[in-house]
């Protein structure tokens, strides 16, 4: 079983660094096109948001990607279970998560992605536990470094539930 334990961002503060991010991006690549690809399912929250604070010639791309058992892949080898639809050579990228953890999925994606000879590739996450790092890996745009606890809401499941939650929330998991 499993209960919410605390709020940890509430959503004014998302909100407003969502606004700040935005404007960071737009700033950054002022005049360019950029093709940002979401990472279903838990970036979708994030993305909706964050895609309405640009002031950019954007394009909208969506993956799927799941990864290999737990733990057992020291690889962290990802499955990609929906690709991009065109073809992402020449474009400048922003790859949009919600969380970085492990940082696996996110380094092999990464790698994977250039393969394509984009002009560019860049990361934006909304969460970021640098402390539970396994990999060494760094995104471009962080909204928030949080502490090793598992958190849901603004897309953030557990067990497919909570994605709905307007703030990002602790959750406690309980014996029974
Ligand atoms: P990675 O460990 O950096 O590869 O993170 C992989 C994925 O684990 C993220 O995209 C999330 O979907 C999930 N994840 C990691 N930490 C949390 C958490 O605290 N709550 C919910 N999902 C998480
Ligand atoms: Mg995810």
């Amino acid at each position: 079983m499993e209960k919410i334990k605390k709020i940890l961002i509430p959503e004014a503060d998302i909100k407003a660094r969502v606004r700040e991010l935005g404007a960071e991006i737009s700033r950054d690549y002022a005049g360019k096109a950029v093709t940002l690809i979401c990472i279903l399912n838990g970036a979708s929250v994030f993305f909706a948001d964050l895609v309405r604070e640009l002031d950019l010639d954007v394009r909208f791309e969506f993956m799927s990607v799941s990864s290999y058992g737990s733990g057992t892949v020291t690889s962290g080898e990802v499955k990609i279970l929906k690709d991009v639809n065109y073809p992402i050579e020449g474009k400048n990228v922003i790859i949009v998560e919600d969380i970085i953890d492990s940082g696996c999925t996110l380094s092999y994606l990464k790698r994977l992605l250039e393969q394509r000879n984009p002009a560019s590739i860049r990361v934006c996450t909304i969460l970021d536990k640098p402390s539970r790092r396994k990999v060494d890996f760094k995104g471009e745009y962080v909204g928030f470094e949080i502490p090793d606890e598992f958190v849901i809401g603004y897309g953030l499941d557990y067990d497919g539930k909570y994605r709905n939650l307007k703030d990002v929330c602790v959750l406690e998991l309980t014996e029974d």
